[in-house]
């Protein structure tokens, strides 16, 4: 691959080392059940939300306390594009208030905040402040916290294969040269190790679009509690759970 397509976290890990932890080094989440939780207390849906941004600070003091590396959270599908425009603006207005009293806290902490996702669907006032939290977090290594943002798995496959044909067709790729590595490296999620773990939360089964290729092998709990109510309680049953896993990553049985 040439290095246009280098990976950007490169420096900050090196994904393919067996992690040194008994736990996951990856814990990805979906977020899910900010609306029954709402209105099963006869509230609006960005009540559930604003208690939802508050369950964010608690998986990510549980992740830490656990020795987790990475935490990506699904905060915005692509799909999510398709909610009444009030509860869209309710979303993007808790983001920007997030970005705005928490970043200096991870910053102080050592988290660095990466972004996946279609930004470009924000409005530019919202891209400049996700840029400047990204900016201002860049050099820390401690914590990395991934927010899918606009995100869809099949949009990042799609604009994968597409630079690697525009790549192709300007000489810089040898079709017959690109491995998983290499797709993998044009991916949004380059440079960054597969989830170890994908937790859903509110009881539904499903993976709405989130990390298809990243999680080919990853473990999967699905946990009864509406996200609001997360706590890290649920956190530490989730581990417990993958602790009883057997990984074999597709190998025979040893
Ligand atoms: C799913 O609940 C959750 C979302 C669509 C958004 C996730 C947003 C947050 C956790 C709060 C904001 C986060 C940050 C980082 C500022 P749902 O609305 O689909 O719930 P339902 O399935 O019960 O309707």
């Amino acid at each position: 691959m040439s290095s246009q397509v280098a990976a950007p976290f490169a420096q900050l890990a090196t994904p393919d080392a067996a992690s040194p932890l008994a736990g996951p080094r990856h814990v990805a989440i979906i977020m899910d059940g900010n609306g029954r939780w709402a209105s099963s207390r006869g509230l609006p849906r960005v009540a559930g939300h604003r208690a939802g941004a508050e369950a964010v600070r608690r998986a990510i003091t549980a992740a830490r306390a656990a020795g987790v590396q990475w935490l990506t959270l699904y905060a915005f599908s692509s799909e999510n594009w398709r909610r009444p425009a009030t509860e869209i603006s309710d979303l993007t207005g808790l983001l920007r208030h997030y970005l705005r009293h928490e970043v200096a806290e991870l910053a102080r902490g050592g988290v660095r905040l990466v972004i996946i996702g279609d930004r470009t669907r924000f409005g530019a006032d919202l891209q400049a402040e996700l840029a400047a939290a990204e900016a201002r977090t860049a050099d820390n290594t401690a914590f990395i916290l991934v927010m899918a943002l606009s995100y869809g798995a099949r949009d990042e496959i799609v604009a994968a294969a597409r630079r690697a044909a525009e790549l192709a067709a300007a000489g810089t790729l040898d079709p017959a040269s690109l491995d998983e590595a290499g797709f993998a490296a044009l991916l949004a999620t380059a440079g960054m190790p597969d989830p170890d773990l994908i937790l859903r939360t509110s009881g539904e089964h499903r993976l709405s679009n989130f990390l298809l290729w990243q999680a080919a092998y990853a473990e999967f709990v699905f946990l009864d509690v509406l996200w609001p109510d997360f706590a890290e309680s649920h956190f530490a049953a989730a581990l417990a759970e993958y602790a009883r896993r057997d990984r074999r990553f597709g190998a025979r049985p040893g």
